[in-house]
């Protein structure tokens, strides 16, 4: 049987991606040089590599050694805010890394491509929800790296034997069902895992940046995905592609919104924790409101969001942290 080789599949999503790969009967290849992964994140099944798509050989290798169908890429750095203070580190690891990936594929004939991309690479939005069609203007150097990287995807499948998926990911929160892999990122910016600090003794409030914003309540509304959800999203892409599906791209999403107060009224509940909040300044570079149509991801790949509401998101989220209040470290 073929492999899929996923590439970042010790980080969350990429492990979420593995586990679900692996219940699904697949032979799975992981590659993570382990910057922001986790050893204990990969599915003990699956055949692992540790090293960076960078470096010269190193993907070859693998092409060499493994029989890969297709391959899923997360290998990527994720930070908004690091992306700004050091854009080249962005533009290294996610465009050169691409590069280095492209070429290999091409030259191993390997066809097959599913990739993170994200909201980010949308900016300010036009219209709410955000279709695929709407105008991409990144609004940080994160947006920019996956919006080249669909780019360089684009301009390789036209020149080359090879087609992609690019996913366009909302805001990923929640944990795998098994509760052995979730969100554990150093140092920690996303809204729901730093709620959950405060239930779990390690922060004494959750800030909200903003309260004057043009939304129900004043504060910002996103649209919050859970990761079992985007996991399999990347399996019936690669199925897409399989079949002979064109080069795509599609967001993923709920298509519902909800304010920062919203996600922390929910925490209280599922955490039975006061939870304090202290409104604060507006974060630098945030939307108002992100929320997606994914009506062409539900009708082009069959997918069917099934965990779609936030008590239950959160749920899994704080079954993940409540075990782990140190991520990986016990
Ligand atoms: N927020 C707070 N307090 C916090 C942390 C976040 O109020 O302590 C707010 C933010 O201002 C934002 C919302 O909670 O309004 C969600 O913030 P996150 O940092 O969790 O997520 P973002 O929406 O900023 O970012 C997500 C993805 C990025 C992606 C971006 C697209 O995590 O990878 O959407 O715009 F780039």
């Amino acid at each position: 049987m073929k492999s899929i080789l996923v590439l970042g599949g010790a980080g969350y999503i990429g492990s979420t991606t593995v586990y679900e790969l692996i219940a699904a009967g697949k032979h799975v290849v992981v590659a993570d040089n382990l910057q922001t992964g986790f050893r204990e994140a990969v599915h003990p099944d699956a055949t692992f590599y540790e090293g960076d798509i960078r470096t010269p050989g190193f993907l070859d290798s693998i092409f060499e050694k493994e029989d890969i169908e297709g391959v899923i890429h997360f290998a990527a750095s994720s930070q908004v805010g690091e992306s700004m203070k050091d854009p080249l580190k962005y533009y290294n690891n996610n465009l050169c890394g691409t590069e280095v990936l492209l070429e290999s594929m091409v030259k191993h004939n390997i066809d097959k491509i599913v990739f993170s991309s994200t909201a980010a690479t949308y900016g300010e939005p036009e219209n709410i929800p955000i279709l695929e069609t709407d105008s991409t203007k990144p609004t940080n150097c994160y947006g920019e790296t996956k919006l080249s990287m669909e780019k360089m995807m684009y301009w390789t499948s036209i020149a080359h034997n090879l087609r992609y998926v690019a996913l366009r990911y909302f805001n990923a929160c929640g944990a795998h069902s098994s509760g052995k892999i979730g969100e554990a990122h150093n140092p920690e910016t996303h809204l729901i895992p730093l709620i959950l600090q405060v239930p779990n003794g390690k922060r004494e409030y959750i800030s909200i940046f903003g309260n004057d914003y043009d939304t129900k309540d004043g504060t910002c509304i996103r649209d919050y995905i859970h990761v079992t959800d985007l996991a399999q999203a990347h399996i019936l892409a690669m199925d897409y592609l399989s079949r002979g599906g064109e080069s795509n791209t599609f967001n993923l999403g709920n298509g519902v919104g909800f304010t920062v107060k919203e996600v922390i009224e929910t925490a209280r509940k599922v955490t039975a924790h006061p939870i304090p909040a202290k409104e604060e300044a507006r974060r630098a570079g945030d939307p108002s409101t992100l929320i997606a149509s994914s009506a062409k991801a539900k009708e082009v790949l069959g997918w069917n969001p099934q965990l779609d509401n936030l008590e239950t998101i959160i749920e899994s989220a704080w079954n993940w942290h409540k075990n782990h209040p140190n991520g990986y470290a016990n």
